[in-house]
């Protein structure tokens, strides 16, 4: 593994690429691989098996490109993967989503929490585990969105659609008092504007992309990882899906300049980036 290596991200599609403009802030010397699975999304639905198959297939063509790290940009992947991965791959350093429920539990005064996420994340051991650990004394209120993801990747950031469906969720919980809401899927900080011109300035809105940034940081440091200057080669992104239409939404996200390359599924477990 060597410094000068990629850092590979990968998400079920669009979502990751919150996360990923969050490292190129903090990281501007690194270069980074994407793969969006856009011919999988969404993964919330999905059983956690299936989502795991994914992910080690996705880690290995990631790895094979001689990727030095992976960040799993996607709550429901990392829900559903990111232990069995460390644990395969003992020698890679892996860095994955968490819902930010412990900063949500320092920061409520009303002392009721929010929390958006998949169906799939809620399933999950991690989730669990983490409300155990961090909410205690704190009502955490869980809200899956199903059919959000979809509303995302198909573009509509901002139409009344969404916001009425964002409307029906979060009125519930606004209503039971939350004062702080955390985005656990990477999805949901694209649709932001909405959630807060809903929520208003009395709730804060939790993304924990920068703080995810802050800990590859840390993590590229401890393990001697760190680009020093920015190395040959530009940054790569690859899509199972369209890859214009991938281009399009990057874009619109701000994270222009690049070309969207084609990935192909063999099979469910065998991914092949060119
Ligand atoms: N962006 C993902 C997450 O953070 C995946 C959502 C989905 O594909 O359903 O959970």
């Amino acid at each position: 593994m060597s410094a000068s290596g990629p850092i590979g991200i990968f998400d079920s599609g669009i979502g990751g690429l919150t996360v990923t403009a969050a490292i190129k802030q903090a990281l501007p010397m690194e270069r980074l691989f994407y793969f969006g699975d856009t011919q999988h999304v969404p993964y919330g639905p999905r059983t956690l098996e299936e989502v795991r198959t994914f992910s080690f297939a996705i880690t290995e063509a990631l790895l094979a490109q001689g990727c030095k790290m992976i960040v799993i940009a996607c709550n429901t992947a990392s829900a559903a993967a990111l232990r069995p991965l460390r644990e395969a791959y003992p020698d890679i350093p892996f860095v994955g989503m968490e819902p930010a429920v412990k900063p949500a539990v320092e920061q409520t005064r009303s002392g009721v929490v929010g929390v958006m996420a998949t169906v799939a994340t809620f399933q999950s051991e991690l989730y669990n585990t983490i409300v155990e650990r961090f909410a205690k004394g704190v009502t955490v209120l869980r809200q899956p969105c199903p059919g959000l993801v979809r509303q995302i990747e198909s573009g509509a950031f901002d139409t009344p659609e969404t916001e009425a469906m964002l409307q029906g969720w979060l009125s519930p919980m606004m209503e039971a008092h939350i004062d702080a809401l955390v985005l656990g899927c990477t999805h949901y900080p694209i649709v932001r504007p909405l959630i807060e011109r809903i929520v208003g300035p009395e709730v804060r809105v939790i993304d924990p992309a920068p703080a995810i940034a802050r800990q590859v940081e840390r993590v590229l440091e401890y393990d001697g990882l760190r680009c020093a200057a920015r190395t040959e080669g530009v940054d790569r992104y690859f899509t199972s899906g369209d890859p214009e239409a991938f281009h399009r939404m990057m874009e619109r996200l701000g994270l222009d300049g690049q070309e969207v390359e084609q990935a192909t599924w063999e099979e469910a477990n065998t991914l092949t980036l060119p």
